[in-house]
């Protein structure tokens, strides 16, 4: 059934956008996802293509867009069949696909092998996402193959075959006004959820509760969902103590103690749109003054990248940003030793942070928590013109999650040991400074300590 946020217009708009880029004698040709088997005849929660959907709007699996660059376009979706609705749900259907989608013709999926080569014949160029689906590629031989045993009918088949993730990419890249409502919406869920954690996670070590991470996680999801979210954009991290320093944790089963701080990595999906917030915070609502001293360093590194977030900026100047601020407090705080490390420049040049921290500061946010869209771009003229860091636009949203994550060792002051903090907030390019979506929930160490009191 589509989100009740649908209004056909829009992809009707975008899929106008896109057959302008194909080429008058274009066909451009984009599945959604298939299902993926669990276990035994358990399927994993059907999740839409985001290309597919970003044109259709349709969430049904076994459905395909066939898009011509004169701007038709035709569906092929699941046929109505009592006996499998009454099994698995309601099925849309072709016949009423044209008119709910804004189509020109839809046809049953069972007929693609039948009637897609017929899209092809005689068309100069044919599209379709490259790598992304699998089996997708022998499916397509296996379409033109039929159009070329036409040639002697007098029949040609595409001569070129060309990957329209590069157009699609590019528009996705760009959110439009509806896209940035959803977002907001999805960070503003994500963000009620992080501070119904933050509040349970004290409250139950007050009440002496015997808490584990998946308690926090069972937190989330419920005011997600009670949210009209539809899923977790990601499997949520809940980290208590020393696995806040294992980067792709998730949510298990370690108990949460007194004096540990705890890091949430998790946002909803929202009419198919992501957050992605991450909050580290005192299991009993009360940081430590080695955890604090931390935690400062890697906000005031947020903030400094958060700045460095405008239109015109490159997308790696937050990350420089943070770089420095993370370099200067490593050194600071003693993890880094001045007579060794040198200053601040040495400590980037170097590379003598990335122990503490590994990972870039920003990514692409939109229907995929990674979203799609090149991060560099060609700068210059002429044929082989060098690529540089793609220049930050209105419209762009990424994330700026700077963090610092201290194992043991032994140069490393005891006190440090073991923390592992992050701080990730959901941000879109504005033509001033940048719109923080998430910031629904706290960053300041105080206002958090205020909200688990
Ligand atoms: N939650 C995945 C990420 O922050 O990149
Ligand atoms: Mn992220
Ligand atoms: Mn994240």
């Amino acid at each position: 059934m589509q989100h009740p946020a649908f209004d056909k217009n829009l992809y009707i708009a975008r899929r106008k956008a896109l057959a302008a880029s194909l080429g008058k004698d274009g066909v451009a040709v984009i599945p959604t996802a298939s299902e993926q088997p669990r276990n035994r005849d358990s399927d994993f929660l059907f999740r839409h293509d985001s290309y597919f959907y970003y044109l259709t709007g349709f969430t049904e699996p076994n459905a395909c867009l066939v898009l011509f660059g004169n701007g038709e376009s035709t569906l092929f979706c699941q046929p109505k069949d009592l006996e499998r609705e009454i099994w698995d749900g309601y099925r849309l259907g072709p016949d009423s696909a044209v008119a709910q989608l804004g189509l020109t013709q839809a046809h049953s999926i069972h007929d693609i092998d039948k009637l897609l080569p017929v899209s092809l014949e005689n068309a100069g160029v044919l599209w379709y996402p490259f790598s992304t689906h699998q089996g997708l590629t022998q499916q397509i031989e296996g379409w033109l193959k039929t159009v070329q045993s036409k040639a002697r009918s007098g029949i040609s088949a595409p001569q070129q075959l060309r990957d329209v993730c590069v157009l699609l990419d590019e528009m996705r890249l760009i959110k439009d006004s509806n896209e940035i409502a959803l977002m907001r919406t999805a960070a503003q869920i994500s963000a009620k959820g992080h501070i119904r954690a933050m509040q349970f996670c004290a409250s139950s070590l007050q009440d002496k509760f015997a808490l584990r991470e998946y308690h926090l996680d069972a937190e989330l999801l419920y005011e997600f969902r009670r949210q009209g979210s539809e899923y977790t954009a990601y499997s949520s991290i809940v980290a208590s103590g020393a696995n806040a320093c294992v980067l792709h944790y998730r949510a298990d089963k370690a108990p949460i103690k007194d004096g540990d701080l705890v890091l949430i990595d998790a946002g909803c999906e929202f009419a198919s749109y992501a957050g992605d917030i991450t909050r580290t915070f005192p299991a009993n609502g009360r940081f430590t003054k080695s955890q604090r001293a931390v935690y400062d360093v890697v906000l005031e590194s947020q903030y400094a990248a958060v700045s460095a977030t405008r239109s015109g900026a490159l997308f790696t100047d937050p990350h420089q940003a943070a770089l420095k601020v993370l370099a200067k407090g490593l050194l600071d705080l003693g993890i880094l030793d001045r007579s060794e490390h040198g200053g601040v420049e040495d400590v980037i040049e170097h590379k003598h942070y990335f122990p503490y921290f590994m990972h870039r500061t920003s990514h692409w946010l939109g229907m995929d928590v990674h979203d799609c869209g090149a991060y560099t771009e060609p700068v210059g003229t002429g044929e082989k013109r060098p690529l540089s860091p793609r220049i930050l636009k209105p419209g762009m949203v990424l994330t700026i999650e700077p963090g610092l994550y201290i194992r043991p060792a032994p140069d490393v002051p005891e006190e440090f040991h073991n923390i592992g903090i992050r701080i990730e907030d959901d941000a879109l390019v504005t033509s001033g400074e940048c719109e923080l979506f998430s910031r629904d929930v706290p960053v300041d160490p105080l206002e958090i300590e205020q909200l688990m009191a």
